[in-house]
């Protein structure tokens, strides 16, 4: 399996429940690195600019609304096979779909406030990176 990197948010709801350390220890007890982190406040422009692949989908304005509503953290996350593992600890987009002992099942109230975002491709994964790190922001590890 190949070693990839993702890019993880946890979204302003995670953030105001106070959700942060639990989804990181979600992330490293599955052997996933974070070796990028950053928090901000996402100016509409940015969450507009983020999630442009759903503009003409029904729930777009409201995507945009709630992910500006409070700071968010992104991280970029690295493993082996690490979209998809990330993919299954976070559970289907609508957390009353999402398997048991996933972040969205356990943490999340519907969903719009489903607590995480990840990358969905490699490619996804490489634009998603770049949206919110330079080069010099990410930190492989080296011990
Ligand atoms: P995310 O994985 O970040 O991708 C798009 C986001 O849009 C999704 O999580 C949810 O926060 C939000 N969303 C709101 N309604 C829907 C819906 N009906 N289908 C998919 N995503 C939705």
């Amino acid at each position: 399996m190949a070693i990839e990197r993702t890019l993880s948010i946890i979204k302003p709801d995670g953030v105001q429940k106070n959700l942060i350390g639990d989804v990181y220890r979600r992330f490293e007890q599955a052997g996933l690195k974070i070796i990028a982190a950053r928090m901000l406040h996402l100016t509409t422009a940015q969450a507009e600019a983020f999630y442009a692949v759903h503009r003409e989908r029904p729930f777009y304005k409201d995507l945009v609304r709630y992910m500006t509503t409070g700071p968010v953290i992104a991280q970029v996350l690295e493993g082996e096979n690490a979209i998809e593992t990330h993919r299954k600890i976070m559970g289907a987009t609508d957390p009353k779909k999402a398997d048991p002992g996933t972040i969205r099942r356990d943490l999340a109230a519907s969903i719009e406030e489903n607590v995480v975002h990840g990358s969905d491709a490699v490619e996804t994964a490489r634009q998603e990176i770049s949206f919110f790190f330079a080069q010099a922001d990410v930190c492989p590890r080296t011990r």
